[in-house]
């Protein structure tokens, strides 16, 4: 039987991999990931299998490399809008070993200093906005909603202008990069900014 070590690597810094996250990828044969952190986490010697967008061919080849140590490689936390969706529809619980990594979302709230217990969580990261999700974030008084290229933050404002346009928005771009910024402004302005922000960033929403 297969078995599959699915590891989550945090949100960019090498600083939010765990000893444990770290350890399975070094006694790693194979690791599976994007290229951004195949590049920067596989050895010379250790097989890998870059992800892209189409994950049609994954399942079959994990399944070929059984009696090796395979490792899946995950942003954040593989539990929340990760990979381990995807491998839960080809894989039962006990082929697979789960390793948490810290969430991009978890770090944006860290970063404001804020908890997060009492807030809906939500993704339009590779969808596009739906009424599901306006009214979701309409009775939410926290919310963090992970944002990416088919729904961008100003875009994401924009539909939310005529619900809430004072709504305080936390933008929490490239969190342990180099190029980290938290920027404070309500829904009304983010929808007016200049230019669309195309890093990844969580959107902490505060409505009162
Ligand atoms: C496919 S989801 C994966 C989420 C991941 N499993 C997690 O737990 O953070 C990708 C989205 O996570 C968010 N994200 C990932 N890394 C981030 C970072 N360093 N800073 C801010 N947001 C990040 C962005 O919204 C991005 O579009």
């Amino acid at each position: 039987m297969v078995k599959i070590t699915v590891v989550g690597v945090g949100p960019g810094s090498a600083d939010y991999i765990s000893p444990l996250a770290m350890s399975c990828i070094e006694r790693a044969d194979v690791l599976v990931g994007g290229r951004r952190h195949l590049e920067a986490l596989a050895r010379p010697e250790q097989e890998t299998y870059p992800l892209t967008a189409d994950l049609s061919g994954l399942p079959a080849y994990l399944r070929r490399q059984a009696g090796r140590r395979v490792v899946v490689l995950a942003t954040g936390d593989p539990g929340l809008y990760g990979i381990l969706t995807f491998l839960r529809q080809h894989f039962t619980a006990e082929q697979l070993q789960v390793i948490p990594g810290v969430s991009a979302v978890q770090l944006a709230f860290a970063r404001l200093a804020m908890p997060w217990q009492d807030a809906l969580i939500c993704s339009v990261h590779g969808r596009d906005i739906n009424d599901a999700v306006l009214d979701q974030l309409k009775q939410a008084r926290k919310a963090a909603v992970l944002t990416g290229p088919a729904c961008p933050p100003r875009q994401l404002a924009r539909a939310l202008t005529h619900i809430m346009p004072r709504a305080t928005v936390y933008l929490c771009c490239d969190l342990s990069l180099p190029g980290e910024r938290v920027m404070m402004l309500t829904v009304g302005e983010l929808a007016q900014l200049g230019e669309e922000i195309t890093s990844n960033c969580v959107m902490v929403i505060i409505n009162e």
